[in-house]
């Protein structure tokens, strides 16, 4: 399967470095003419949009930034996806959980595919949904919604790297994406050509204290840190907005018959990975560097 990834950022390489036969575009796209000549020169089977503006260093940026925010999150993905439909070319585009904030009104508290986001006033959160939502209907387009990547390469951009330095970390639960799972789920879905939404998340949900405390027992037992409530982060400046923090329940990838692994044991997997990379300075920054 010849795949084509759109965007040169975190995720975009890291498909492509595990994905021998896709090719990866960094170029920046303004027009659906920039989409046509990569589908006309690749030929691909399938296009991944790993294209979008999440905020550097950090989602708030996107508070004062918004209009770039709302054209890289949907403008983008419209114009991308025109030029797919206009091809014959199915689109896996990627979405974000971060579109549901709380608990959903389901007894179980969890977020199905189909419940309508609630991103109240968080502009990245309402970029992604406003894509979603127009998206969703169409034919020949998979919605790939991932949350909190973890995953065994040390990166900034990594959930492991991220709660091991920051000085106060929040005590919250949720459902997280495991790289290495999230990688065989998108190829099958690309495979499949499979339309609709589906919650990229593994099953079960993690507490950020229990990734952190196999953080401890793996890799460095002299880690500390403070910890605070999800409140404190914007009350004590930290943050701009408050962070989205949830419960997924993924229903749609069954109907494709696509699992993902129970999430402690893909986090206790992940952390051994992790642990020996770290040992054997594996790391990324953009790039991979192994
Ligand atoms: N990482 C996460 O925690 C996370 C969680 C949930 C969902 N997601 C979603 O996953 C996708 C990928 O995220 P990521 O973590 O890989 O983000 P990332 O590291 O910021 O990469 C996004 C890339 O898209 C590029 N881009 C922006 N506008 C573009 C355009 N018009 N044409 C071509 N490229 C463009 C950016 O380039 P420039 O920087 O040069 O503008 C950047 O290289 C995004 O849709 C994000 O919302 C990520």
């Amino acid at each position: 399967m010849k795949i084509l990834i759109i965007g040169g950022g975190y995720i975009g390489y890291r498909c492509h470095d595990a994905w021998p036969d896709s090719v990866l575009s960094t170029e920046h796209i303004n027009s659906k003419e920039d989409v046509f000549k990569l589908i006309d020169e690749y030929k691909p089977d399938a296009v991944l949009n790993a294209a979008g503006v999440r905020g550097k260093p950090n989602v708030d940026w996107c508070e004062t930034h918004q209009l770039e925010t709302i054209v890289g999150n949907t403008k983008l993905p419209i114009t991308i996806a025109e030029a797919c439909q206009e091809r014959g070319v199915y689109l896996l585009h990627m979405g974000s959980g971060c579109i549901f904030y709380g608990d959903s009104p389901h007894a179980d508290k969890k977020w199905r595919e189909g419940d309508m986001g609630n991103p109240i006033d968080v502009t990245y959160s309402r970029t992604k949904w406003a894509a979603d939502l127009v998206l969703s209907t169409l034919p020949n387009i998979g919605i790939a919604r991932i949350r909190m990547p973890i995953d065994w390469v040390p990166s900034p951009q990594n959930m492991i790297d991220k709660l091991a330095t920051y000085p106060k970390v929040i005590d919250v639960e949720n459902s997280v994406t495991i790289i290495d799972d999230m990688l065989e789920v998108f190829r099958q879905l690309m495979d499949k050509k499979a339309e609709g939404i589906f919650h990229v998340t593994n099953p079960g949900t993690l507490k950020h204290k229990e990734i952190v405390a196999l953080y401890e027992e793996m890799v460095d037992p002299t880690h500390i840190n403070e910890w605070i409530s999800n409140d404190d982060l914007v009350k004590q400046g930290l943050a701009t907005k408050g962070r989205s923090n949830n419960f997924l329940a993924s229903e749609n990838l069954a109907k494709f018959g696509i699992e993902m692994r129970e999430v402690h044991t893909a986090m206790r997997d992940t952390m051994v990975k992790y642990a020996e990379a770290k040992k054997n300075g594996v790391s990324s920054g953009e790039t991979l560097v192994y």
